[in-house]
């Protein structure tokens, strides 16, 4: 593993990587892996291509030969774009959720995005966001955060996320989603979703976003990479 410095932040959904990976990545000047992102990109191509999730290889073949790019936009926004065709939106839906978890338990899939993955630890630093960030694509990382929060406060802060941007979504039917998310990505023989063993586990569950990022910076300092 290069010697550009790696901090991942691992988790299930909801649990607050998103924002504190993007605080980390401001406020060290470091680059950002959405590796959620990728997944999600590959499940709305399969929609694109009119490829089922369930044909394996037909979707690693997607996975392999991905075409896919991040721009920032004039406001901040992270546009992203499959072919260039503005997949912004779609990829954050619960449908592109559930794409991204279904293709996310292709072996195949997850070896084709490994190599794409890593092209983005490039110096002064990367905080990665994922699932596998600290046990399978950057293992050696000198700072690994693993952060939680229980399912039901998960799905009422998911729940909050989506009515704000207007989409009609039901609470309960939000727990089950997620709880049906869980259960497929820790399941799977590949990558499950786990902490690794040098893992700082956080609990964000009743504590402030504040409060998190504090703990989690000094961390940061703690190891000297700030
Ligand atoms: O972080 P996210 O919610 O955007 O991720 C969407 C899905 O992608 C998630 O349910 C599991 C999968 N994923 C994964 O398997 N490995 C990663 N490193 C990131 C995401």
């Amino acid at each position: 593993m290069s010697a550009v410095p790696v901090i991942t932040v691992d988790g299930p959904s909801g649990a607050g990587k998103g924002t504190i990976s993007h605080l980390l990545s401001d406020t060290l000047g470091w680059h950002f892996l959405d590796s959620g992102a990728l997944y999600r990109v590959v499940g709305q191509a399969c929609l694109i291509e009119a490829v089922s999730w369930d044909d394996h290889s037909a979707v690693a073949e997607i996975a392999a030969t991905l075409d896919v790019s991040f721009t920032l936009a004039d406001d901040g926004e992270v546009l992203v774009a499959y072919k260039d065709i503005d997949v912004s939106r779609a990829i954050r839906t619960e449908e592109g959720g559930r794409g991204a978890s279904t293709v996310a338990a292709i072996p195949a899939v997850r070896n084709a995005l490994l190599h794409r993955q890593r092209e983005f630890c490039q110096a002064p630093g990367l905080i990665a966001d994922g699932r596998d960030m600290g046990t399978v694509v950057f293992p050696g990382a000198p700072l690994k955060f693993f952060l939680t929060a229980s399912a039901a406060e998960r799905a009422e802060r998911r729940y909050k996320q989506l009515i704000a941007k207007g989409e009609s979504v039901s609470l309960p039917r939000l727990l089950e989603a997620i709880e049906e998310r869980d259960a497929r990505d820790s399941s799977r023989s590949v990558s499950p979703l786990v902490p690794a063993e040098d893992a700082i586990l956080v609990d964000s569950s009743g504590v402030s976003i504040d409060q998190v990022f504090a703990t989690v910076m000094a961390k940061v300092k703690e190891k000297g990479l700030i």
